[in-house]
């Protein structure tokens, strides 16, 4: 592949392949500048390529041959927006990632809640903020209803959310790879079914015990949120890894406000805040309880 030499900053040249799509560093400052007014995230220098990747793909779909167009392009077409946010989000996810979260909660938040439910009127809310294409929101389906069984009497719910409306879609249709079941551990795999019974298939459903669990819905987090009542449970792992530090400091304000006191926030393993929080304990790795 042929290349270029490419100036980054004045006396800082930076070697670079030819590309398909002329892209200038205005170009690049000023995608930077739409994905953190956007959604929040915040793209250092070194996303550089993967900004071009990402948004090439739009250039060719809308047939525009210069980033200077597409620029243009999305500023005076607001629904574009949308598909620079799903282009630019990163959305790695797995079935029972970074699976102690899934102990601790199956341990210490499903099984003395349901030992309360009586008490408690038996509501139970959840969130999976940042739910990409839904391997979250199912693995904690799972987990909740391997505890409760059919549990009828139980007003139980998990909300779903993403900004990215691509990867909603597919979380919502419950589809996965018939591969992606070796990431579950085997007690939960029968809440994921091959369509028709076929063990060969290539896909698996989430099956309607888990999915009935569910509700998806698109959210930037960066907006108004648009519910009043507290969860007794907030995940919201490797999604704060995006953002910068005010917004992180914030949007975990704002997530304390949303938790009953005495519940639960998970973040990823490489968001664990520094320094403390006035309204929060760290009871375990990456896991937090609001204080009663
Ligand atoms: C790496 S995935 C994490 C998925 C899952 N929580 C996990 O830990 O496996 C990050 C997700 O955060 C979403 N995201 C990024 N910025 C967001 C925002 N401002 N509001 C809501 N979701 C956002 C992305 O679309 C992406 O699906």
């Amino acid at each position: 592949m042929s290349r270029s030499v490419h100036n980054v900053a004045p006396g800082i040249a930076v070697d670079e392949p030819e590309r398909e799509f002329t892209f200038s560093d205005a170009d690049f400052r000023n995608l930077v500048q739409l994905a953190y007014e956007y959604a929040g995230i915040a793209l250092s220098d070194t996303k550089r390529n993967l900004v071009y990747t990402r948004v090439s793909r739009r250039l060719r779909a809308l047939r525009l041959s210069s980033f200077r167009e597409y620029r243009a392009y999305l500023s005076e077409n607001a629904p574009e927006r949308e598909n620079f946010v799903n282009a630019i989000s990163t959305n790695l996810t797995r079935f029972f990632r970074e699976s102690h979260h899934f102990e601790h909660f199956s341990r210490h938040v499903v099984v003395p809640f349901l030992a309360g439910a009586q008490r408690n009127g038996g509501r139970f809310r959840v969130w999976s903020a940042g739910c990409s294409t839904g391997e979250e929101p199912y693995t904690i389906a799972a987990v909740l209803r391997r505890e409760i069984g059919d549990g009828c009497r139980l007003d139980a719910r998990i909300l779903a959310t993403d900004i990215d409306t691509d990867v909603l879609r597919k979380a919502a249709s419950g589809e996965y790879p018939a591969k992606s079941l070796d990431d579950i551990p085997r007690p939960y795999r029968d809440y994921f079914q091959p369509a028709d019974g076929n063990r060969n298939a290539a896909s698996v459903f989430a099956t309607e015990d888990i999915r009935s669990l569910i509700v998806f819905r698109q959210l930037n987090l960066m907006d108004r949120w648009p519910f009043q009542g507290k969860f007794d449970a907030i995940f919201c792992r490797n999604v704060m890894i995006y953002f910068d530090a005010a917004t992180k400091a914030s949007l975990i304000d704002r997530f304390i406000q949303s938790i009953k006191p005495g519940g639960w926030l998970y973040i990823g393993h490489s968001e664990s805040f520094h320094g403390t929080h006035p309204e929060l304990q760290l009871v375990g790795r990456t896991t937090y309880r609001r204080k009663p």
